[in-house]
């Protein structure tokens, strides 16, 4: 008897590299001691979330006898954390976002989600630059459509432009952008976003139906020495920004994010009414009340960046160190050197051998790489030198 679905048995066996790792993690801790492994693998963000979601911990809990208080909501979000939300974003968009261009999902997963199956019928594409985030792959099949990738220009990891335009078909529905990017740390500059629109705004000549860019933008605040990390909204009319509270209030686990419908669409009440009904009906119903409350209070808040790049400069001295070749990321906290040799399955085994986890680019769809994240304290960084010393050692 086959309990489960063909397709699920494929997902299942396929697994991710980054489970794997995990998994492996989990395995050599047990046997060598937390202290002797030094595990890259996970983008999950370990700085405490910042004071004001305790304080406002604090505060909710002296509500709770309160009738409703974890009751639903409307599909969007309590309305006046929708409020606060919209003047955040038109804060950090440098556009004036209404509220009701705003709906509250469960992280940037379910913000995504709820935009595929908003716009997306079996058979259409999802357009994506790769190294992507691997997610990208099964969200885009849970609704029918498949995920067709670019590779980005080796080494700065920018959109490839041309080919970009090159691999629009009829069926390209949604370009997904991920910018400052996991697993690269790169950020697309106003240039390539201007070019990336004037494209799209070429293809649509005669669609009945808009090609969409959706900007997936966790790592929105986490760029670093200064660089810009433009808005597409002002840039591109059909455009649609999906992100979450996961990393800048370390809340990845309460499931809170959102999906921002640029107000410039003409007739864009239809496509909220959509995504709103798609975070109903694919079974979200809302996201999370004291997610969405502690929110509320903790807007405008964040994690201290200054932490992420002293690890990002204590990576870049350990990978210096070993002569690995990267490009310093300009955002997020991933990097993603080059493999020596070209094979990144084979390197990321030998790092293992050394108790040094990290990602092969394959499991992003860019092999001859590997991802490192530095979710993880400078002391462990700073203690990996000679490990990946031996391991460059061992690959040559
Ligand atoms: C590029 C990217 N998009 C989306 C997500 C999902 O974010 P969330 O946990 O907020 O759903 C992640 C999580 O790591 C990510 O790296």
């Amino acid at each position: 008897m086959q309990l489960i679905s063909s397709q699920m048995i494929q997902y299942m066996e396929r697994s991710s590299w980054i489970r794997k790792m995990f998994e492996e993690g989990i395995k050599l801790k047990k046997q060598f001691g937390e202290e002797a492994v030094h595990d890259f693998s996970l983008g999950n963000p370990d700085l405490p979330p910042p004071a004001a979601i305790k304080n406002a911990l604090a505060e909710l809990a002296d509500q709770a006898d309160q009738p409703f208080f974890l009751g639903y909501m409307p599909n969007f979000g309590y309305p006046d954390v929708r409020q606060r939300l919209a003047e955040e974003v038109s804060r950090e968009q440098g556009v004036d976002v209404p509220a009701d261009s705003l709906v509250i999902t469960c992280g940037a997963a379910g913000a995504l989600n709820s935009v595929f199956r908003a716009v997306l019928e079996p058979g259409d594409e999802v357009l994506a630059p790769a190294p992507y985030f691997v997610e990208y792959g099964f969200y885009t099949e849970n609704h029918g459509a498949t995920l067709t990738t670019v590779r980005s220009k080796p080494l700065t990891f920018e959109l490839d432009l041309e080919a970009m335009d090159a691999a629009i078909t009829p069926k390209t529905r949604i370009v997904l952008i991920n910018s400052p990017n996991n697993p690269t740390g790169a950020v697309y500059s106003r240039q390539e976003l201007e070019g990336l629109a004037a494209i799209l705004t070429k293809h649509n000549q005669g669609r009945d139906k808009p090609i969409y860019i959706l900007s997936d933008e966790p790592y929105r605040f986490l760029a670093f020495d200064g660089v810009e990390v433009p808005s597409v909204l002002p840039i591109y009319p059909y455009s649609i920004v999906c992100s979450s509270f996961s990393k800048n209030l370390s809340m990845a686990g309460e499931r809170i994010g959102y999906a921002l419908i640029n107000p410039a669409i003409k007739g864009r009440e239809m496509l909220m009414g959509a995504v709103i009904m798609s975070n109903r009906i694919l079974g979200f119903v809302n996201a999370p009340a004291i997610a969405q409350k502690l929110l509320g209070k903790a807007l405008g808040s964040s994690v201290d960046i200054s932490i992420y790049d002293a690890r990002r400069k204590a990576m870049a001295k350990v990978l210096d160190n070993a002569g690995i070749k990267y490009t310093m990321p300009r955002g997020a906290f991933y990097f993603f050197p080059e493999a020596p040799g070209g094979d990144d399955v084979a390197f990321c085994a030998t790092l293992q051998e050394e108790k040094i986890l990290a990602v092969p680019g394959t499991g992003f769809g860019y092999p001859g790489f590997f991802r490192l994240a530095f979710c993880v304290s400078e002391e462990v960084i700073t203690r990996s030198a000679d490990a990946f010393v031996r391991a460059m050692a061992k690959a040559s």
